[in-house]
């Protein structure tokens, strides 16, 4: 039998849920469209009845929050809809699969960032913030199958005549990425040699995207490396770090420390505590953006055409 919600506080509701033993929960809940500038728990009337409005954004939370998928909501009697939810199966890490642990066969390889939306949107912010010369040289530490390069050469038409240049350790992404980007290079190697790679000229513009917190890789060395011998003195910086983890396809919030359950912010604030105030000191101006997705953006203080 559905819950009725449309009535209820956001604690009964979720006590509700929380004592169904179904894998799927059903909720008759009020249609949010009738409380369009409404604060999440107000109280509407509708027809002259008093009913508690949520927006569809709160029953999304709510679902992600409890490890539910919500399904397509339909509209049943006036003034309600209907709300499923389906259990998703746990969160799990991923095998440990050595250089092929992101390789094509991998599941990693079904994720399309280029379809998340706040992602698109944070890297197109963080691009706009990065000053490019004519032909700009760029390089992607953790390539993977170019993804990422393609996303920003749509997103950034200046990047049409970039040098692109991208190392990963895994053999089959960037098989991949060869085939995607004729026109870029790409270099085999373990980042933890990266100071040992002639990777040519320095960068106007240096892309990692969730690489630098890989195991084997000395996070806060490589960042060193990077900006002291990679970066040009104007180069520009765009690191990623993961805060979220997929299940059963659907993105969850927050980044998870091994034998806790629930989300820890910590070491992901700390670190980017530390990266933030490094690059400030090597003369950027830093920006920390992103939800499941925190992206830190170093600009250098003077653009290129200032020097
Ligand atoms: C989580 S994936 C991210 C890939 C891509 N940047 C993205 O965000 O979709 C990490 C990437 O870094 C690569 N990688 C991890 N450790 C590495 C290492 N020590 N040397 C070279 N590549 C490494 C993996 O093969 C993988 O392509």
């Amino acid at each position: 039998m559905a819950i009725a919600a449309a009535q209820r506080s956001l604690l009964e509701v979720i006590a509700d849920i929380e004592r169904c033993p179904d894998p799927t929960i059903t909720l008759d809940a009020l249609d949010p469209d009738f409380g369009a500038d409404h604060y999440s728990g107000e109280v509407i009337l509708v027809d002259d009845v008093e009913y508690i409005h949520r927006p569809l954004r709160a029953w999304l939370e709510l679902g992600e929050k409890l490890g539910l998928r919500l399904r397509v909501p339909r509209l049943i009697e006036r003034p309600f809809m209907r709300l499923t939810y389906e259990r998703l199966p746990p969160g799990g890490r991923s095998e440990d699969g050595g250089r092929e642990k992101y390789g094509t066969a991998s599941e990693f390889a079904r994720i399309v960032k280029a379809e998340e939306p706040r992602f698109v949107l944070d890297l197109r912010e963080a691009l706009a913030r990065v000053e490019l010369p004519a032909q700009p040289r760029v390089l992607d530490l953790g390539v993977n199958t170019g993804a990422e390069l393609v996303l920003a050469l749509a997103l950034d038409a200046r990047l049409a005549t970039a040098t692109l240049v991208g190392v990963d350790h895994s053999a089959s992404a960037l098989a991949a990425a060869r085939a995607r980007l004729p026109q870029a290079t790409f270099v085999e190697a373990d980042l933890a040699t990266l100071e040992e790679q002639d990777l040519g000229a320095r960068f106007d513009l240096v892309i990692s995207i969730d690489t630098l917190h890989s195991p084997g890789i000395d996070d806060r060395r490589l960042l060193r490396h990077i900006v002291l011998d990679r970066m040009a003195p104007t180069g520009a910086l765009i690191l990623g770090f993961p805060n979220g983890r997929y299940r059963g396809g659907e993105l969850e919030y927050g980044t998870r420390v091994v034998n806790l359950r629930e989300p820890e912010l910590g070491h992901l604030v700390k670190d980017v505590a530390f990266y933030r105030r490094y690059l400030q000191q090597h003369r950027r101006r830093v920006f920390v953006t992103g939800k499941h997705e925190v992206l830190v953006t170093a600009v250098p203080y003077l653009q290129p055409d200032a020097l």
